[in-house]
């Protein structure tokens, strides 16, 4: 608890009127409701998003730049499926359940690794070659009505994006461009300003792997709300002294939150960073841009680098974020110093989760049995629940909530609970790069 006087800078800044979220002032009062705390603790809520929401909209699975070379492959998490990325020889990025369609081994147990012509199952040896066909077995010749596309790997669709694949576990899934770049459009405005900074031409210098024991959605809602911001983030509220006012610049389309005078780069300290990106304008220098696609992506853009976090819900109270660093290629190949520049950002990282690992245990108590309130400076957070509660609607309406599959008259009913994860301490991470 905090002992020093109510009167936070959040709080005494007041609201400035033209901060308004987008719906304008909210007719009936300041407050408006949260999710119910269950939303963020009951395994069949969870179990429910992994097919309604990770199960079917577009996630950013890998860093393309991770697999450079043919047969080269990672091994990655989406939704309730194992997902195998693989590298094609055209160059192109393919991805498949990682599942062997003889008896249902994972067929890459290595989360990366480089396989010459086939990915070959170490069961019965059952091989596939890079695009999915079955290439070979012991005994295939014997069984000459076996069709070797019909007994490939099942396809999931991918779209390569600021040097991301991105996956979609849907038959159909929905419009790239509507939903990912849509997202992006929503919040600058134009999707192209993204290309100022060329995010797949970069290079990753550091990437940093969070472990938190908090619910996915409650990480997406810290990153949507700088309410926070000046009570938790010190450095952060020193390089962007308009945080101070607890109002995120991401309900404002287009605006990026200015440096302090005084300050020189996006680092720990103020210091200088590296020369600004090649495509960054005037207009984008000296700002930082936040973006949330959801469900799973946030992008940090500021002159020099930019910064992905890309999460992957493992239960109710679990979440794995992963967060890249991207800077020029050439900063990262002279080995220059990275540190102060990232260190600025994994500090807001331990920060925001450790903040979220303080409330996730609090969603069980009786206290949040029907939830929080949002306050002014939170509302547009609302928009992401109402989107959390109609992808499961849409889901229960096809009748798709228990495992994917098809279940007349199941409207909706809780699917099966899986275990909750133990209990855990803090946020641990790992971190790899210069
Ligand atoms: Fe893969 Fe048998 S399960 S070859
Ligand atoms: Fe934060």
């Amino acid at each position: 608890m905090q002992s020093d006087s109510a009167a936070t800078p959040a709080a005494s800044a007041g609201a400035p009127p033209a901060l308004v979220g987008p719906s304008g002032p909210v007719a009936g009062g300041s407050l408006i409701p949260t999710l119910p705390g269950s939303w963020y603790t009951d395994p069949g809520v969870f179990s429910r998003e992994q097919q309604a929401i990770f199960g079917r909209q577009w996630l950013c699975a890998a860093r393309g730049g991770d697999m450079p070379a043919p047969g080269q492959f990672q091994v990655v998490t989406a939704g309730s499926e194992s997902v195998l990325v693989v590298r094609q020889r055209d160059g192109r990025l393919q991805a498949f359940l990682n599942v062997c369609r003889h008896r249902g081994a994972r067929l890459c147990l290595e989360e990366s690794g480089q396989v010459g012509r086939y990915l070959r199952c170490p069961y019965h040896a059952w091989s596939y070659e890079l695009g999915g066909r079955l290439a070979a077995a012991p005994n295939l010749a014997r069984m000459p009505d076996v069709d070797r596309d019909t007994y490939g790997l099942i396809p999931v669709a991918l779209r390569e994006w600021l040097g991301y694949a991105w996956v979609c576990l849907a038959a159909q899934p929905p419009s790239f461009e509507d939903t990912v770049i849509g997202a992006v459009t929503e919040r600058l405005g134009d999707p192209r300003v993204i290309e100022s900074y060329a995010p797949a031409d970069l290079a990753v210098g550091r990437r940093v792997t969070y472990d938190v024991t908090a619910n996915w959605k409650l990480i997406v809602e810290n990153f949507m709300e700088c309410y926070h911001c000046a009570p938790i983030h010190p450095e952060l509220t020193s390089v962007l002294p308009e945080f101070t006012s607890g109002y995120s610049a991401q309900y404002h389309v287009g605006h990026g939150a200015a440096f302090a005078d005084r300050v020189a780069g996006f680092t720990v300290d103020g210091s200088p960073g590296f020369g600004r990106l090649p495509k960054v304008t005037d207009d984008q220098d000296r700002r930082y841009y936040a973006v949330t696609i959801r469900p799973q992506v946030f992008v940090n853009l500021v002159p020099d680098h930019v910064i992905v976090h890309r999460m992957i819900p493992l239960a109710p109270d679990r979440t794995i974020v992963t967060c890249d660093w991207l800077f020029d290629t050439a900063v990262v190949a002279s080995g220059q110093d990275l540190s102060r520049s990232v260190e600025l950002f994994d500090r807001v990282n331990q920060q925001d989760f450790a903040a979220c690992e303080r409330t996730q245990p609090s969603m069980n108590s009786r206290a949040y049995r029907d939830g929080g309130v949002l306050v002014p400076s939170e509302h547009h957070i609302a928009g992401f629940h109402a989107w959390v509660r109609d992808r499961l609607a849409e889901a229960s309406e096809l009748g798709q909530c228990c495992a994917g599959e098809t279940v007349p008259g199941c409207g909706g009913a809780l699917s099966q609970a899986r275990p909750t994860s133990g209990t855990r301490g803090g946020v641990s991470r790992a971190a790899t790069g210069n």
